[in-house]
C-alpha cells in the first residue's frame, strides 16, 4: 500500500511570524491517518521556528532547497546536514523554479539528492515538461532523461527513501491543471523507469506525486488515479484549503479500491 502524500510548497511566502500561526492551525486542523500524510516546504528562515511548533506533530517539514556540499564559503546557502541537525526530513530537488530561475542542471540535482540520501533526507525529486515540450510530443522523452539523469549512480535501499514529483511547467501556478489521465499517464512512465532503474518492486512502492494547480476541486480525482500518491501544493497551500484538501483526503483509504 502506497500512503498518500498532501505535500504544501510555500515557495517565498509566509515570514515566520506568520509561518508559526499558519503551523499551529494546521497541527489542530489536519487529522491525518494511516492514509495519508503531510508535508509542508517552507522557506529557510521559517524552517527552526517551525520544526519547534511541529515537534510532536504529524506534520512534517521540508525545506525548499539545499546545498550539496556539508559547509564553508557558499554565501547564502544551508546544507542538508544543517537540516538535519534541526530535524528537517524532507527537502524538494529540482522544483522548475529552481532549474529555470536559478539555472540547476540535471548534475546539480543529481549531487543534491546523493547528499540528501547521505544525511536520510528524503528528496522530493520533481520533474516536468514545459508547453513547447508537451506540443511537440516530447514530454515523455524528457522526464525519462530527467528521471535517469537525476537518479544517475543512486542507489536506494528502499522506496520510502525518495518522492517523485511530477509537475508540468504550464501547469504550475497557470490555474491549468494536467487532466487526470494526462497525469496519470506521466506517473505510469515515471513508475516504468523506475522500474528499469531499480526493480518492479520498489518501483511500485515509491509515491509519486502530481503538482500544477492543484486545488479543492481537482484533488480528489487526481489522486484516485492509480499512479498519482497525492500531490504537491503550492498556491493553495497557503490557504485553509490545504487543510480542506488533506481532511478530504485522509477520509478515503485509497489503498482499498487501487492496486
Ligand atoms: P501551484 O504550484 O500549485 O501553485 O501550481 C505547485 C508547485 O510549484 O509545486
Amino acid at each position: 500500500m502506497r500512503k498518500k502524500i498532501v505535500a504544501g510548497n510555500w515557495k517565498m511566502n509566509k515570514n515566520p511570524f506568520e509561518a508559526v500561526e499558519f503551523a499551529k492551525k494546521l497541527q489542530n486542523e489536519i487529522n491525518n491517518n494511516n492514509y495519508c500524510e503531510s508535508i509542508i516546504f517552507v522557506p529557510s528562515i521559517d524552517l527552526f521556528c517551525i520544526s519547534e511548533v511541529l515537534k510532536a506533530s504529524k506534520i512534517k517539514i521540508g525545506a525548499q532547497n539545499f546545498y550539496f556540499e556539508n559547509n564553508g564559503a557558499y554565501t547564502g546557502e544551508i546544507s542538508a546536514q544543517m537540516l538535519k541537525e534541526i530535524d528537517v526530513n524532507y527537502a524538494l530537488v529540482g522544483h522548475s523554479e529552481r532549474r529555470i530561475l536559478f539555472g540547476e542542471t540535471d548534475e546539480v540535482i543529481n549531487k543534491k539528492i546523493a547528499k540528501a540520501l547521505e544525511y536520510k533526507i528524503t528528496p522530493v525529486l520533481c520533474v516536468g515538461e514545459n508547453l513547447e515540450e508537451r506540443e511537440n510530443n516530447l514530454t515523455v522523452e524528457l522526464i525519462r532523461l530527467q528521471i535517469k539523469r537525476a537518479l544517475k549512480n543512486i542507489n536506494l535501499k528502499n522506496a520510502g527513501e525518495i518522492i517523485i514529483a511530477y509537475e508540468p511547467i504550464w501547469a504550475i501556478g497557470t490555474g491549468k491543471t494536467a487532466d487526470k489521465n494526462q497525469a496519470q499517464e506521466i506517473c505510469r512512465e515515471i513508475r516504468k523507469v523506475l522500474g528499469e532503474i531499480y526493480n518492479l518492486k520498489l518501483a511500485s512502492q515509491i509515491r509519486i506525486l502530481y503538482g500544477g494547480s492543484v486545488n479543492l476541486k481537482n484533488a480528489e480525482e487526481l489522486f484516485e488515479m492509480q499512479d498519482i500518491d497525492g500531490g504537491l501544493i503550492g498556491g493553495a497551500s497557503l490557504t485553509e484549503d490545504f487543510i480542506l484538501i488533506a481532511n478530504n483526503i485522509c477520509k478515503t483509504n485509497f489503498a482499498d479500491i487501487k492496486i
